[in-house]
């Protein structure tokens, strides 16, 4: 095992969390380089104990202490590494914080990632839960993505299309859910700014705004304004983002819906699908702004689920089960949860 690389034994996960849970892990080890990831598979520690792979914590609730080892990339690191005509080629280590290395990558002129901007969590997560915000997904701008494989220990690189990304979706959601540890994301980048104005809600706030063509700069800032006004601050308030997935259904099912809520937020997504605002459908249950036992419904969008202080892992699943209840009942739809219980 590498000198440097230390298991912390009964260490609180209070920080590494967004939702605020001061859950303990029996075990928490930070990986600082590429040779502590190799370190780590090449020792028997993720073989005899279970092992969860923690992020920035933005996506995750921790229902009780953590009886298995914590593996928390924490590699940094942003270098341009190819050029090809106006193809920038970005590779950004895992422990990355994103919101940092979207601004980096603005500041250096290379452009494709503002509409990402401001989304909390770590480089080496956004390509696991495919990340997305405002017409945009991490796929869009992913090339290619290093792994390491515990069991073998054998370094290799996967496409975009080997990852299987969907909403909110990968492989490694699924059959690669610990198989791999993910140390660096290749990002194809452009050094001419385009603007993304697909999303309608960016686009007329920028508008109000008086901005008719904006910069990447002011593209990003508008987009890290339209969110704080909608998602609590995390230095406030406890969440974890949308805590949600908005239901995607055929248009059957659609049209049953419409026919009985005609006001039902939604969008077509590709032929006879509908991506359905389920913040709305919370809302018309009656959900946004109100608690139950220390876990709450953010008052100003009723996807995100907020820790009104003190609030348990426990809380959080009570909360959680209750909408999903009461969203079946009226809707006739069972809502998957976004974030992962652990
Ligand atoms: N709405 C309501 N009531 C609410 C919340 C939303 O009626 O309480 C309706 C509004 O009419 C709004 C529509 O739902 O027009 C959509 O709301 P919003 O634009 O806030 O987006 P969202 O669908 O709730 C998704 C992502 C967010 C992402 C935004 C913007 C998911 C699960 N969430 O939220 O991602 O920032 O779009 O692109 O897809 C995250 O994943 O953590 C996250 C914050």
């Amino acid at each position: 095992m590498s000198a440097d690389l230390t298991i912390k034994t009964n260490y609180s996960l209070l920080n590494y969390n967004t939702f605020g849970i001061d859950a303990i892990a029996a075990g928490f080890v930070q990986l600082k380089s590429l040779d502590d990831y190799i370190a780590l598979v090449k020792s028997d520690i993720l073989r005899e104990k279970p092992f969860f792979i923690l992020g920035g914590g933005s996506n995750v609730v921790f229902s009780d202490h953590y009886e298995g080892i914590v593996v928390h990339p924490a590699n940094k690191g942003i270098r341009l590494i190819e050029k090809q005509n106006d193809r920038c080629f970005v590779e950004a280590n895992a422990g990355e914080v994103w919101a940092d290395f979207v601004n980096h990558c603005i500041d250096n002129g290379w452009y494709g990632l503002e509409n990402l901007a401001a989304i909390p969590g770590t480089v080496g997560a956004a390509p696991v839960q495919n990340v997305g915000a405002y017409g945009k997904e991490a796929k869009d701008v992913i090339s290619r993505v290093h792994l390491i494989e515990i069991e073998t220990g054998e370094e290799r690189w996967v496409s975009v299309e080997d990852c299987e990304f969907g909403y909110r979706w990968s492989r490694f959601k699924g059959e690669w859910s610990n198989r791999y540890l993910i140390d660096r994301v290749v990002f194809a980048l452009r050094d001419e700014f385009v603007p993304d104005l697909s999303y309608k809600a960016l686009a007329s706030a920028l508008t109000e705004r008086g901005i008719e063509k904006p910069t990447a700069r002011q593209l990003a800032d508008t987009v890290g304004e339209v969110r704080d006004s909608k998602l609590p601050n995390p230095k406030k308030t406890g969440s974890a983002g949308s805590f949600f997935k908005n239901p995607v259904v055929n248009d059957a099912v659609y049209q049953t819906i419409k026919s009985k809520y005609p006001d039902i937020v939604s969008f077509p997504v590709g032929d006879d699908r509908f991506k359905l605002a389920a913040g709305w459908m919370i809302e018309h249950c009656g959900w946004k702004g109100r608690n139950l036992g220390n876990a709450g419904v953010y008052e100003k969008q009723a996807l995100v689920l907020v820790n009104r202080g003190g609030c348990t892992g426990r809380d959080v699943r009570n909360l959680a089960d209750a909408i999903i209840a009461d969203v079946q009942a009226r809707f006739g739809l069972k809502l998957e949860c976004e974030a992962i219980f652990v």
